[in-house]
């Protein structure tokens, strides 16, 4: 899906990002970690082509992001999708719930010609009650924002999702659900995602390798479990020392529902 070549991605003339390759298969689940201020945001804005890059390459189905054709962008645009913190910033906060997800679902039609799906079957797949059709997303709780920004890159027919910190401003009980949803969305429509957390456990849960990250450069790629039970790099030791993980009980609960999380 994602090919990025030694990109490198300046802000002004400060380069934070340098010489960074990543492969990101479509169906793959891939965790990106490092220290707060490592350039993952930057590294996320690039793919979803906020941020330009200044070297290297970066390519979305084997075409340059920055060089691509309309249809190829349309293909992009609907393709990959943003779920950030809160859920907020990629919700229109003037429409309601079902507002946002009928234009999201008339944009995938405009594409192929009729929607995979309908709101209430949106509304099912991400867990969310149909009475919260009519609100609008600041009368959600942070949760059910999340829900529906998945609901809505599900809407827009989304095969690749690109998650900072998805689950971190939420309750650890809620964190759980949007894990579960997660997994189970990866497993059952071949949604391919790259994600970002600070938190070892949702990293574990959801992500089959990861990349680490340090002041802008990729210093170790493995599977998630290999990296941090046995890191090559002190420093993905230090990072994995560091990152919280779930409360044990929390874990103990999951586990008894069936979520995949390590020990
Ligand atoms: N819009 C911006 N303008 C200038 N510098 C920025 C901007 N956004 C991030 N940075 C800087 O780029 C570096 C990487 O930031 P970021 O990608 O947000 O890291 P992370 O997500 O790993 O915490 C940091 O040094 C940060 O201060
Ligand atoms: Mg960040």
């Amino acid at each position: 899906m994602f090919e990025a070549r030694g990109i490198g991605i300046s802000y002004g003339r400060k380069q934070v990002v340098h010489n960074v390759d990543l492969t990101l298969g479509a169906k793959d689940t891939v965790g990106l970690i490092g220290e707060s201020g490592s350039g993952k945001t930057t590294i996320l804005r690039a793919l979803l082509g906020l941020v330009p890059v200044s070297s290297g390459e970066l390519l979305f189905e084997g075409e340059p992001l920055d060089t691509m054709s309309r249809v190829s962008r349309r293909r992009f645009r609907a393709s990959v999708q943003p779920v950030f913190q809160d859920g907020n910033e990629a919700l229109n906060p003037r429409f309601s719930v079902d507002t946002i997800l009928r234009e999201g679902l008339a944009a995938r039609s405009r594409e192929t010609g009729a929607p995979d799906y309908t709101v209430a079957e949106l509304l099912e797949q991400v867990g969310l009650d149909a009475s919260l059709r009519g609100q609008r997303p600041h009368e959600l709780s942070g949760g059910q924002r999340q829900r529906v920004s998945i609901a809505r890159a599900l809407a827009v027919g989304a095969r690749y999702l690109v998650l900072d910190e998805p689950t971190s401003a939420l309750d650890v009980s809620v964190q759980g659900k949007v894990i579960a949803l997660l997994q189970r969305l990866a497993a059952e429509n071949d949604l391919g995602y790259l994600l970002i957390s600070h938190n070892l456990g949702v990293v574990r849960a959801l992500c089959a390798e990861s990349y680490v990250l340090r002041q802008g450069r990729v210093v170790e790629h493995a599977p998630t479990e290999r990296l941090l039970t046995e890191p090559a790099e002190e420093y993905t030791r230090r990072l994995r020392d560091s990152m919280p993980q779930f409360p044990e009980q929390i874990t103990r609960i999951w586990q008894a529902e069936g979520l995949r999380v390590a020990e």
